[in-house]
C-alpha cells in the first residue's frame, strides 16, 4: 500500500478489517517504543574468541548433542561478533529506536568471578564500540546482563544457580557493567526468562547446565536468581542511579492460560499456571515474598511425600526486604496462549513443578501454530497478560521484552509472520487505549534468525533470514522487516 494509503488507514483510529481481522488504526502514542531483540549467546557465535570464557551452553551443546534437535552448537551461531556493524545498519534500516542485546558475561570476566584483573579488555572494547556506533545511529540500548550464559567456571567451581554465592558473584559482574557501561545504557535487564534458567536449567535438564533435580533446584535456582537481582538491582540504587538515572528490571516470561471452560475450578487452574509462571519471580519482586498459592500448594505436596518443610526455599526477613521493590519496570516475553484446566492429585511419588502446579494444559487446536514447539498463537492473551500484570502489580510502565514467530521453514516471504506481529501490535493497542495499560515498549523477536538453544538453527524466528551455509552467513531481509519498518515508520498497523 503507497503513502497515502497508509496516512488514511492511521487517520480514523478505529478498529478496520484486514484479511478479515479486526485491527486496531489508533497511532502508536510517543511513549510507545519500538525495537528489537536478541542475546549474545544466539548471535554473536566466537565463542573461544577475544578472550571469552567457556559458558554452559557451549559446554552443553558440544558435550550432549542429542539434546540439540539438530546437534548444532553456538560456536559460530551468526557470527555477528565479526559482523556486528552490518547488523546494526539492518536493525537501523528496521526503523527500531530501540535494541535489546545482552552482554556476555565470559566475554567480560571469563571465568565469571571478578578482580580487577579478570576483566578481559577485548571483551569490554567490542561492547563499549558496539554502544558507541548505536548511539551515533540514534538506537537506544536495552541490555539484558544475564541471558543463560554462566561462565561454566561458577558450574564446576559452586553448582550455578544453585549455589547462593553465584548471586553475590552475579552483584559484582552487573556492578562492573553497570560502570563499564552506565554512560551509555539507560535500560538495564538483569536476568532474562529465570523460568527457563530454574526449570529448564536446573529442574528438568532440557537445558544446560541439564540438571535434573525436578521439584527441588528449580525452586533453589528461583530463589537464587531472585537474590543476584535484588543484589544488582540495589547496587544501582546505591552508586549508579543518581548519576546514569536508568531504570533496571528482570525480564519475567510467560504464556497467557485460558481456562479450559467457565467452571470455578478451571478458571482457577488457569490463575494458578500464571502464579506458578510469572508470579513465582512477579511477586517477590513486587510483594516481597513467593505467591500464596504457590507456598501452599508445595507445602502440600512436601507434605504428602513426608517431608519435614516445604521444598519451597523460605527468604528471610532480611532477604524479603532485600528483594521487595526491586524493578524500574514490569516486563513480559509472550509468545503464546496455553489452556488450563483443573486436575485430579497426581500421586506423591511423582515430583516436578508440574506436579506443584497441578492443572492440565492444552494447546488449542482452533488457534495457528507456527514451527515445532511454537503452537496455539491467539493475540489477545497478550492483551490478557498486560491486563493481568496491571491488575496484579499496579499500574506500572511494562516493556514487551520479547514477541515473535518460530516457523522451520526458512523461507523469505513470510506473511504469517507479518500477520503473527500486526495482530499483536493490535492487541497492544487495545490494551493501550482500551486498557489504559501502560505499555512503553515493544521489542521485536527477533531482527534476524539466531541460534534457538535447544532448537538449533532449524527454529527460524527472524526478521532476516541468515544462511547459515554461506561463509560470511550472509542476512537476507524477509517480507516481515519490511513490514516492520513500514510499522515502526508510520508509528500505526499500517496493511
Ligand atoms: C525466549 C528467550 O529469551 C530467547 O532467548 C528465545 O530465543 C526466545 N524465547 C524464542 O524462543
Amino acid at each position: 500500500m503507497g503513502s497515502r494509503g497508509v496516512l488514511l488507514l492511521c487517520l480514523h483510529g478505529l478498529l478496520s478489517l484486514s484479511h478479515g481481522q479486526a485491527i486496531n488504526n489508533h497511532y502508536f502514542p510517543e511513549s510507545l517504543k519500538m525495537g528489537v531483540a536478541n542475546a549474545a549467546p544466539q548471535i554473536e557465535g566466537a565463542w573461544n574468541e577475544g578472550g571469552k570464557g567457556e559458558t554452559i551452553w557451549d559446554r552443553f551443546a558440544m558435550t550432549r548433542p542429542e539434546m540439540i534437535i539438530d546437534r548444532s552448537t553456538p560456536e559460530v551461531a551468526c557470527d555477528s561478533y565479526h559482523l556486528w556493524r552490518e547488523d546494526l545498519h539492518i536493525i537501523k534500516g528496521m526503523g527500531a529506536q530501540f535494541y535489546r542485546l545482552s552482554i556476555a558475561w565470559a566475554r567480560i570476566l571469563p571465568n565469571g568471578y571478578f578482580s580487577k584483573d579478570a576483566v578481559n579488555p577485548e571483551g569490554v572494547k567490542y561492547y563499549k564500540t558496539l554502544l558507541r556506533e548505536l548511539k551515533k545511529l540514534n538506537i537506544e540500548p536495552m541490555v539484558t546482563l544475564y541471558h543463560w550464559d554462566l561462565p561454566q567456571k561458577l558450574q564446576d567451581d559452586l553448582g550455578g544457580w544453585l549455589s547462593p554465592k553465584t548471586a553475590d558473584i552475579f552483584a559484582e559482574y552487573a556492578r562492573l557493567c553497570f560502570e563499564l557501561f552506565g554512560d551509555e545504557v539507560k535500560w538495564w535487564i538483569t536476568i532474562n526468562e529465570p523460568k527457563q534458567v530454574c526449570e529448564a536449567g536446573y529442574g528438568g535438564g532440557a537445558f544446560a547446565p541439564g540438571i535434573v533435580q525436578p521439584g527441588v533446584g528449580n525452586y533453589i535456582c528461583a530463589k537464587n536468581v531472585l537474590l543476584a537481582h535484588a543484589k544488582a538491582y540495589r547496587i544501582y540504587d546505591k552508586e549508579f542511579r543518581e548519576k546514569n538515572q536508568g531504570k533496571v528490571a528482570m525480564v519475567i516470561d510467560t504464556p497467557w492460560f485460558e481456562p479450559g471452560s467457565q467452571s470455578s475450578e478451571d478458571v482457577a487452574a488457569a490463575e494458578r499456571a500464571v502464579q506458578f509462571m510469572y508470579g513465582l519471580y512477579g511477586h517477590p519482586i513486587y510483594f516481597g515474598d513467593w505467591p500464596q498459592i504457590v507456598k501452599d500448594r508445595v507445602a502440600l505436596r512436601s507434605r504428602g511425600e513426608g517431608l519435614k518443610h516445604s521444598r519451597l526455599p523460605e527468604f528471610t526477613p532480611e532477604e524479603k526486604k532485600l528483594i521487595n521493590g526491586t524493578h524500574d519496570y514490569l516486563t513480559i516475553n509472550y509468545y503464546a496462549t496455553h489452556m488450563a484446566n483443573a486436575t485430579g492429585e497426581s500421586p506423591y511419588t511423582q515430583r516436578s513443578f508440574f506436579d506443584d502446579m497441578n492443572i492440565i494444559e492444552w494447546i488449542n487446536p482452533a488457534w495457528p501454530k507456527g514451527g515445532p514447539g511454537w503452537f496455539s498463537i491467539w493475540p489477545t492473551g497478550l492483551r490478557k497478560v498486560l491486563n493481568w500484570m496491571k491488575n496484579t502489580y499496579g499500574d506500572h510502565e511494562i516493556v514487551i521484552t520479547e514477541n515473535g514467530l518460530s516457523d522451520n521453514t526458512g523461507v523469505i516471504e513470510d506473511p504469517h509472520r507479518i500477520k503473527y506481529i500486526r495482530d499483536h501490535l493490535s492487541a497492544c493497542l487495545d490494551a493501550i487505549y482500551e486498557d489504559k495499560v501502560r505499555l512503553v515498549g515493544y521489542m521485536a523477536w527477533s531482527f534476524m534468525d539466531d541460534w534457538e538453544w535447544t532448537g538449533g538453527y532449524g527454529s527460524r524466528i527472524g526478521m532476516y533470514h541468515v544462511d547459515y551455509n554461506s561463509p560470511n552467513k550472509t542476512r537476507t531481509r524477509r517480507a516481515s522487516a519490511l513490514y516492520y519498518r513500514m510499522v515502526c515508520n508510520n508509528r500505526c498497523l499500517v496493511d
